[in-house]
């Protein structure tokens, strides 16, 4: 939400209620800002002012970031016909404004970031921003010295006119490496194994951008960035 804001969209945001009824019930005098009733559907309100409806104050929460443990099963959208979401996971309210910071497919697990701030994620998915990802990848197939070396190089894709960017890969055991990449392809990570002939079997994201997925998050668990958290991101 950005400020300064109409009244009539500030109390559908705070209320979730539609704004055809939230004009109705301006016209019946349901709305004050700073103690006076509003009569009109556009006046505009700045994050200072005091907005009551019906008699209850409507508080902004503000910009909101949140880290959450995805656990396989779950996609990311903020809703889905067929499965259960991430938002699913959080006990919160007004999330209506939110959006996953770099999505994970439904079988991948771990970090995501949640948040309403796009300025803020933006800086993250933007492949221009070069923010690594970081992700534990377990393979099927024994990881060759060569596979790590063409994943190092970039490679290419199927139906992408440019190789990857360069990955940093750390072969952590015959058949699992850490790898960190920048770009958000789709399906990238399975993709390039699949590129090196090898498939990937299981998929953790353990960091995005240097904030680090808390160890004390069990799968489903969530909480608050920390002021620091946030700032890594808007620091660079
Ligand atoms: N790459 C993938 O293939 N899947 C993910 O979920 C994330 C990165």
């Amino acid at each position: 939400m950005k400020f300064p804001c109409r009244i009539d969209k500030f109390v559908s945001h705070l209320t979730e209620l539609p704004r055809t009824k939230v004009k109705a019930g301006i016209k019946k005098n349901k709305v004050t800002v700073n103690g006076e009733t509003i009569t009109k559907f556009d006046h505009s309100i700045t994050l200072d002012d005091q907005v009551t409806w019906q008699g209850e104050s409507l508080k902004y929460l503000g910009k909101r970031y949140f880290m959450l443990n995805k656990p396989a099963g779950y996609v990311c959208a903020n809703s889905d016909e067929l499965h259960t979401t991430v938002f699913d996971l959080l006990d919160e309210t007004h999330l209506k404004d939110f959006h996953v910071a770099g999505r994970l497919d439904i079988d991948t697990t771990g970090l995501v970031l949640l948040t309403n701030d796009g300025d803020w994620s933006h800086k993250i998915t933007s492949p221009k921003k070069q923010k690594y990802k970081t992700y534990l990848v377990e393979t099927q197939d024994i990881i060759t010295s060569e596979a790590i070396e063409q994943l190092r190089n970039g490679v290419q894709l199927h139906n992408e006119k440019q190789p990857t960017a360069p990955a940093i890969v750390e072969q952590l055991a015959s058949y699992s490496l850490r790898l960190s990449i920048y770009e958000g392809k789709y399906h990238q990570v399975k993709r390039m194994l699949a590129a090196v002939g090898n498939k990937v079997v299981e998929l953790h994201r353990e960091n995005i951008a240097g904030i680090a997925l808390d160890e004390a998050l069990s799968a489903g668990e969530y909480r608050l960035l920390t002021d620091e958290e946030i700032n890594i991101i808007n620091a660079k």
